[in-house]
């Protein structure tokens, strides 16, 4: 996810252009001090026609985007909303902070939502189900969408690790009712801190643009001043330095995945012939941003002998298992034991099933700049210790 990797020339010149022109930090108004230049409405309308779709809504971070989408979706107290294990901790945040109840499905072999438990955990107060693509790969789309739409829920895309990626060659956050992806600095695009909803859905896209704008209808027939609102919101807007950074970065998005597919498959290739591991399960491969690359042993007894070796040669993972507790909600209690079916209960045996798989993963990270030096010492790494073990 190395937006990070690439920011220079193109985007301290983004900046600067920003202040070339008047300066106006703030994305509404002073029209003619900004030379009529408005950059978060620019890189709305350019990231909606790279997705292919018609609204997209730029807001201060990921974390945002959900808490904006999933009230403009309608969701509040007593809501049930369904997301998966395996996540970073902010998708049920979002849930919590607008007053819903979280409810969690394993992960299976995708390291993805389990649509089998998916099936088993909906009820009538299920109002959206959020499947999660994590790690630059996709979930299971055509057997959660065929569930949702089975139950008519709808879906919300946390898009946040996986923007650029796709699913049977549809652009991921473009399957569902609405997305959200980050730009945080980890992403594959980022603007520091900041995220994007978008969404075919006028009305949720508008009411999530008014909630992210302490209400403002953006109201064509009168001044900013004297804007109509209909629904109390708070301020989660971007700013016209993250628009303009936003910009630069997404001039850079084909790069940075094919460079990262490139050195997936090159690593993934490399460690085919090793009996030890198996690899993640990518529901479809030609769709993967080449985040990283994930394998397990077949117990957890190996993968900390592996991991020993390996932290001690000087290598690093990718949150499994380096960070695991911030994307596993079987670590969760101090959100969860608020929710009558998970308080007082043993959270790693709930999810039990995807304790069992993350636990045995490992994860590389992949970046855009490895030179082949540095692709060959991983391979070579990997295969010294499983020789080790
Ligand atoms: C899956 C997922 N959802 C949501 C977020 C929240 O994004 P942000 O950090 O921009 O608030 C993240 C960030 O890491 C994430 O990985």
């Amino acid at each position: 996810m190395p937006g990070w990797e690439l920011i220079g020339e193109e985007e301290r010149a983004a900046v600067n252009d920003v202040f070339d022109h008047g300066a106006v930090l703030y994305r509404y108004g002073w029209a003619d001090k900004r030379e009529n230049i408005f950059r978060v409405d620019e890189f709305e309308r350019v990231f909606a026609e790279r997705m292919g779709i018609k609204h997209a809504l730029a807001v201060s971070s990921g974390t945002g985007a959900l808490i904006a989408a999933l009230k403009a979706m309608g969701i509040s107290r007593g809501d049930e909303v369904i997301t998966q294990s395996h996540t970073f901790i902010a998708t049920v945040e979002a849930i919590v902070e607008v007053g819903a109840t979280p409810v969690i499905t394993e992960v299976d072999a995708s390291l993805n939502m389990d649509p089998a438990d998916l099936e088993k955990k909906i009820t009538k107060k299920t109002k959206t189900i959020i499947p999660v693509h994590m790690m630059g790969v996709s979930a299971r789309m055509n057997e959660i969408l065929k569930i949702a739409r089975a139950h008519k829920i709808p879906v919300l895309e946390d898009n946040a690790q996986c923007c650029g990626g796709t699913y049977k060659k549809k652009k991921l956050g473009t399957l569902g009712d609405a997305s959200i992806t980050s730009f945080d600095f980890g992403k594959v695009l980022t603007t520091g801190e900041g995220g994007m909803i978008i969404t075919n859905n006028e009305a949720i896209f508008k009411r999530a643009r008014e909630y992210s704008d302490h209400g403002h209808e953006l109201n064509p027939n009168f001044p900013r001043g004297e804007d109509t609102r209909m629904i109390s919101g708070i301020n989660l807007k971007m700013n016209e330095l993250q628009g303009a950074i936003g910009l630069a970065q997404i001039k850079k998005m084909d790069y940075i995945i094919g460079r990262q597919r490139e050195n997936k498959s090159r690593i993934k290739k490399a460690l085919s012939d090793i009996p030890e591991i198996t690899f993640r399960d990518v529901p479809n491969p030609e769709g993967d941003t080449g985040d990283s690359i994930i394998f397990s042993f077949s117990s957890r007894d190996e993968t900390k002998a592996f991991m020993k070796l390996w932290t001690a040669k000087g290598f690093g993972t990718k949150n499994l298992p380096d960070a695991i507790n911030w994307h596993f909600a079987g670590t969760w209690d101090h959100m969860l034991e608020h929710f009558p079916k998970y308080k007082g209960k043993d959270l790693l045996k709930v999810f039990a099933q995807s304790d069992d798989l993350l636990r045995r993963a490992v994860a590389l990270p992949i970046f855009v700049n490895m030179p082949d030096a540095q692709i060959e010492k991983t391979v070579k790494a990997v295969h010294d210790c499983i020789r080790q073990m």
